[in-house]
């Protein structure tokens, strides 16, 4: 069973923030319920044409974060696809734990396996990942994040004829592979700008590598790191959803909007400009933020 393409038409939503820019967002988030946003389309080419080859023991394998919203999404791909899935997690100390983190939980209920493996050794993956092709010869092993020229070429979905009515484009960043997808599709009249949710110097090689468009800049969005998550960055997030009814998380895309709202007061954008922000999804991460931001007794995110 091939994973099928989502619903189709995206809404394109105006958010009316002032007169001088126009501004809007794609709901990605809203074209599948448990593979939102960009993740649908990193996954899409890699899956199918990897299934399309009927490996007789056919298996995925990833990794990430124990809050990852690529774990969360590769899970799912692999309940409806139906075949196994397993996740390396990054943190040996979940081991015993990981029955208290939503995340894994969600995985685990879309039948995911897990082997936790340390800081250290998960920050080697091309070890990691020899090994793991030793191990399981016939997997498909996706990158962290799903980066990779596939996914690159899955974002193309992502633009469509509307799309193109629009000066700017606007993604958060976390690997690179959904900018580098968006602006390898873009027009050249186009300005693509990248929201980095973790201030990684590197970025923009490997988007340089994945794609030879050069119509874009890339901004620190991290607000103090990845995932810290700041009481400005709550109360945005939450006014955000009360003004707009549009939910946004605190790693990628709350804290892109922040940064757009930002720079909207400091009139980055020419008068007029039509700017559209990409809702690349990852929802699913507010559980657990707000389990964290209980513990620290803090607002949590509505
Ligand atoms: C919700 C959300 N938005 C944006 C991104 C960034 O995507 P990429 O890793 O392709 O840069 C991610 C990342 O992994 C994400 O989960």
């Amino acid at each position: 069973m091939l994973l099928q393409p989502p619903i189709q038409n995206i809404p394109i939503q105006e958010i009316s923030v002032n007169k001088k820019v126009k501004l809007f967002m794609k709901r990605e988030d809203l074209i599948h319920p448990q593979i939102s946003g960009n993740k649908y389309w990193k996954l899409f080419f890699n899956i199918n044409q990897y299934l399309e080859k009927n490996p007789e023991n056919p298996s995925i394998i990833t990794f990430g974060g124990a809050f990852s919203n690529h774990i969360s999404a590769v899970s799912a791909v692999g309940n409806l696809v139906k075949i196994p899935t397993l996740g390396m997690i990054r943190g040996e100390e979940l081991q015993n734990k990981w029955c208290n983190n939503p995340t894994l939980v969600f995985a685990h209920q879309n039948g995911m396996d897990f082997r936790f493996v340390t800081r250290e050794e998960y920050r080697d993956k091309e070890k990691l990942t020899q090994y793991l092709q030793k191990e399981f010869p016939e997997a498909l092993i996706v990158p962290e994040g799903g980066t990779n020229e596939d996914a690159v070429n899955g974002v193309k979905m992502m633009l469509n004829d509307e799309t193109k009515d629009f000066d700017y484009l606007c993604t958060a960043v976390g690997t690179g592979g959904t900018i580098a997808g968006i602006l390898k599709f873009s027009e050249d009249n186009q300005k693509v700008i990248g929201f980095k949710a973790v201030d990684d110097s590197s970025l923009e090689n490997k988007i340089f590598e994945l794609t030879l468009k050069r119509n874009f800049d890339l901004i620190d969005s991290s607000f103090g790191g990845y995932g810290k998550i700041k009481d400005e960055n709550i109360r945005f997030i939450n006014d955000f959803k009360e003004r707009y009814g549009i939910p946004l998380e605190p790693i990628y895309t709350g804290k892109m909007m922040q940064k757009v709202f930002e720079l909207i007061e400091e009139d980055y954008f020419p008068e007029n400009s039509r700017v559209l922000c990409f809702h690349t999804g990852g929802l699913q991460g507010i559980e657990g933020a707000n389990l964290l931001l209980q513990k620290q007794n803090r607002k949590l995110i509505i």
